[in-house]
This record gives structure tokens, C-alpha cells and sequence, in this order.
């Protein structure tokens, strides 16, 4: 099975946004976008990604969260607009939410509209209205958590919560879902030192570590820092890769690849031995190439080790 992975695409669309939109935390993002980082988030890029990804024969993408920026229904509107050019269908496309799409109230609402087909977790799982969305597709079962609620201003925190934590670990336990790797998809990097951070961490990462030591998960992917991360946490039978990936839209100019958008591929084993999990077989990194505008592969590590460079 062919995985992609990407984040944190924080597309734009103040098209009928009025003044009200901005009297309140939208502000703060809206001054966000004018000065800095913003402005290097391209939805033309997304579109570039949409095609290579149509190209590559995966099965499946996972987006974890910052589809929007400010959280407006426009936003929404449009990001949905994008998806759909995805040749792949919403049952075959898993998307979280991040903490701009709750960076007001509404958020949390505007996103169950329009993306709702990207999260129903499969019937024999949990009702549509709680995450985590539970989702099997193949070998991998997709357990997709929300940490993202609405914060003070200046802040951008999350806080996956004891009930969800709970049904997080019924998922992890699952006897239906024991012959498949578990993939727990998450907006908040779970991951030291990133997590501690009070002003944009995950608040209750030592009670995830808990029940990651106790019921242990095969991987978990995440967004929020924009940037390519390595790490691990401790787990029931052995260390569970964590791994960020920088932005998807993001291109500051200058050259520096590590500012460039990407998105990842990872090859999950379609069977495994009997009691066993499916294990991980490699992944290729494909990078945007801003001087032909198209994505490019930047390299392919095989499980074995070995590592091929781009082409
Ligand atoms: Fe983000
Ligand atoms: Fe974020």
C-alpha cells in the first residue's frame, strides 16, 4: 500500500469576507498574512501537488490539518473545490483538522460541512460525531485525532482530551484491527521538545505517552511545526516513529529546499505473518521544484537502509 502524506496547506480565500469576519482572533491571523508567513503559502502549488499526486498510484493521502487559514467558509469552500481534483475519492482521502481551521468557533463547523467525507470512520466503529475517525484501508487503520479548538489569542496549543484519548485506546485495542499497522494522525506534534511548548504544544502529551506505552501504534504522523521531523516515542513493543512534514504550500523563495513544499510516501507490507503487524517497506520524499513548477523526487529510502537520491 502507497501512502502519501502532507500538511498544513493553509489556503486562502477571502473572496465575500467582510469586516465583521475580522472582528475577532481572524485579526491577529489576518496581520499574520499581510507581514510574514503567509504570503509564501500557495495555493498554485497545492494544485501542482494535486496532479503529481494523481500521478503517483498511491492509495491513499493523509492531510493533517491547516487546510485553511483563517478558518472563514470561503476557505472551506475553496479547499473542498481543490480535493475534488484529486482522482482519488474522500473514502480514499483522510483529512484532520488543525488549529487554523479552529481558529474561531465556527471553524470546528465549517470543516464537518465541507470535509465531513474526508473522516466518517468506517460503520463498525465510532459514530461520525466524535473523533478519533477510525478508518481501515488495507493493511493500515487510519485512527485520525482532533486536537484543535478554538485558543486564546496568540496561542495555537492542542489538547486531544481524556474521552478521546479513551476511544483512542478501544481503537488501538481493537481485535478487529490487530493485523494492521496503526497509523495515528495528528495536526499537534506529539514528539520533545516541540510538544512542551505552552504557547503551541500538545498540552496533555504525558497522558498519550501513557497510553502509547501501554497499547503501543506502529507510526504516528503529524503537522503544525511545517518543518521535516524525526522522532520516537516509547510503545507497548518497541519505539513508534513519529514524523512531520513541512507544509505543503509553502515557498519563501531563496533556493533552500528545506523551505519548500513536499509531500511523502510511505510503502506499507499489504500482508504479515500470522500475530504479526504490517510493517513499513520505504518512503520517497517529493519536493516542489519552483523553477519548473512541478514536484520532483528528492529521494527514496527502502526499509533495508539504502537510500537513493533524486534523479
Ligand atoms: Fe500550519
Ligand atoms: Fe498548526
Amino acid at each position: 500500500m502507497r501512502l502519501a502524506h502532507c500538511s498544513d496547506l493553509h489556503l486562502l480565500s477571502l473572496e465575500g469576507a467582510g469586516v465583521l469576519d475580522f472582528a475577532n482572533k481572524r485579526w491577529i491571523g489576518g496581520l499574520n498574512l499581510l507581514t510574514n508567513r503567509g504570503r509564501h503559502h500557495q495555493s498554485e502549488i497545492f494544485e501542482a501537488m494535486i496532479e503529481d499526486l494523481n500521478q503517483q498510484e498511491v492509495d491513499h493521502i493523509l492531510v493533517t490539518g491547516d487546510v485553511t487559514n483563517l478558518a472563514l467558509e470561503q476557505e472551506f469552500r475553496f479547499a473542498r473545490e481543490l480535493f475534488g481534483r484529486f482522482s482519488l475519492s474522500p473514502e480514499q482521502i483522510t483529512v484532520i483538522p488543525g488549529n487554523h481551521d479552529a481558529y474561531v468557533q465556527k471553524g470546528a463547523k465549517h470543516f464537518g460541512t465541507h470535509f465531513q467525507d474526508f473522516f466518517s470512520s468506517d460503520s463498525a466503529h465510532a459514530s461520525n460525531e466524535t473523533w478519533p475517525c477510525i478508518r481501515r484501508r488495507g493493511p493500515v487503520s487510519i485512527l485520525g485525532l482532533s486536537t484543535s479548538l478554538q485558543t486564546p489569542w496568540f496561542t495555537a496549543y492542542g489538547v486531544v482530551g481524556d474521552e478521546q484519548l479513551e476511544r483512542l485506546r478501544t481503537a488501538l485495542c481493537a481485535p478487529e484491527l490487530e493485523d494492521t499497522l496503526r497509523l495515528v494522525a495528528i495536526h499537534h506534534s506529539p514528539a520533545e521538545p516541540r510538544a512542551h511548548s505552552r504557547i503551541r504544544g500538545l498540552r496533555d502529551r504525558e497522558k498519550l505517552y501513557k497510553l502509547l506505552e501501554e497499547v503501543g501504534a506502529e507510526l504516528i504522523l503529524h503537522g503544525h511545526e511545517h518543518l521535516d521531523l524525526t522522532a520516537s516515542l516509547p510503545g507497548a513493543t518497541g519505539d513508534v516513529p513519529v514524523r512531520g512534514i513541512q507544509s505543503g504550500t509553502y515557498d519563501a523563495g531563496g533556493g533552500a529546499s528545506h523551505k519548500r513544499a513536499r509531500y511523502r510516501i510511505y510503502e506499507i507490507a499489504d500482508t504479515c505473518e500470522a500475530g504479526k503487524r504490517p510493517t513499513m517497506l520505504g518512503e520517497e520524499l517529493r519536493l516542489w521544484d519552483p523553477a519548473g513548477k512541478h514536484f520532483v523526487q528528492e529521494e527514496t529510502v527502502r526499509a533495508s537502509g539504502s537510500v537513493s537520491a533524486s534523479a
